[in-house]
């Protein structure tokens, strides 16, 4: 089976016409499902532009959503309408909503959008402000302290989908693939061709979602886990276990493409 994986499309910067050549290129790559690891518009064009792709892309869609398809939203009303938005399509599936799905024989999918938890670097002295604060209903008004909270608590959300459903994953097949939006390892948070510094990695990294990876990976020492993640727009590869391989993607703003075309057995 062929995947195309795509993230940080940010459907809400181009034309209409474009998202819709691009669906096209989409549909016809060889690829028999989609993968999109977030960020694919902002809350209020999600359901429509999502819609569009859908269909021209006449095979599934996986997707989760990223930071900013929150923007000009809260997080509730956001979450709630991706779960519309999958339930209403014949090939939109939101993987926040799913356990286990199985793509070939050898190979499952799991996925959740997951949160920055201001865990690695240092989040007290970055100097850095994301749009976040100020695009997301729910961040608007609080002070740093309780941004924190509120990132965390995200995080810790993702962390408790993955407890439940990374394992069973691994019980169902040998190989499993991981769809995010935020890096869950400092080592995954490319930018510029770097690994970000300490003021970047509170606001890019899910350091709890990392940790939970690592535990359970641990104890399926023959399985293979590759994450594709994005959210940071720099492009790498971090092999961050034996069995752990995390794709992050390269992507600009105005220039939704495809990230790989991959073959899965
Ligand atoms: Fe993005």
């Amino acid at each position: 089976m062929r995947i195309a994986w795509l993230s940080d499309i940010h459907l809400n910067f181009v034309h209409h016409h474009r998202i819709e050549t691009f669906s096209r290129e989409v549909a016809e790559s060889s690829a028999e499902a989609v993968l999109i690891s977030g960020d694919i518009s902002e809350a209020p064009y999600l359901k429509e532009h999502l819609n569009i792709m859908a269909n021209i892309i006449r095979f599934p869609i996986f997707f989760v959503l990223g930071n900013h398809d929150f923007y000009r939203s809260s997080i509730d009303r956001t979450l709630y309408l991706a779960g519309e938005i999958s339930s209403n399509s014949g090939n939109l599936v939101w993987l926040t909503g799913e356990m286990v799905v199985r793509l070939t024989n050898r190979t499952v999918l799991i996925g959740h959008e997951s949160w920055n938890d201001g865990r690695i670097g240092d989040y007290k002295n970055s100097p850095y402000t994301p749009a976040d604060y100020f695009m997301i209903e729910d961040f608007m008004g609080l002070k740093k302290d309780e941004k924190l909270k509120l990132m965390q608590s995200l995080a810790d959300r993702a962390a408790d989908h993955f407890k439940i459903n990374l394992p069973k994953a691994c019980q169902e097949a040998e190989n499993v693939i991981l769809l995010t939006h935020v890096p869950p390892f400092r080592e995954a948070c490319w930018y510029n061709g770097k690994i970000s510094d300490d003021d970047h990695q509170p606001y890019f990294a899910s350091k709890i979602v990392g940790d939970t990876i690592r535990e359970i990976m641990h104890e399926f020492p023959a399985h293979n886990l590759t994450v594709y993640c994005g959210h940071t727009h720099g492009g790498g590869k971090a092999q961050v276990l034996h069995n752990v391989k995390v794709y992050t993607a390269e992507a600009e703003y105005e220039k939704p493409s495809i990230q790989r075309i991959e073959g899965i057995k």
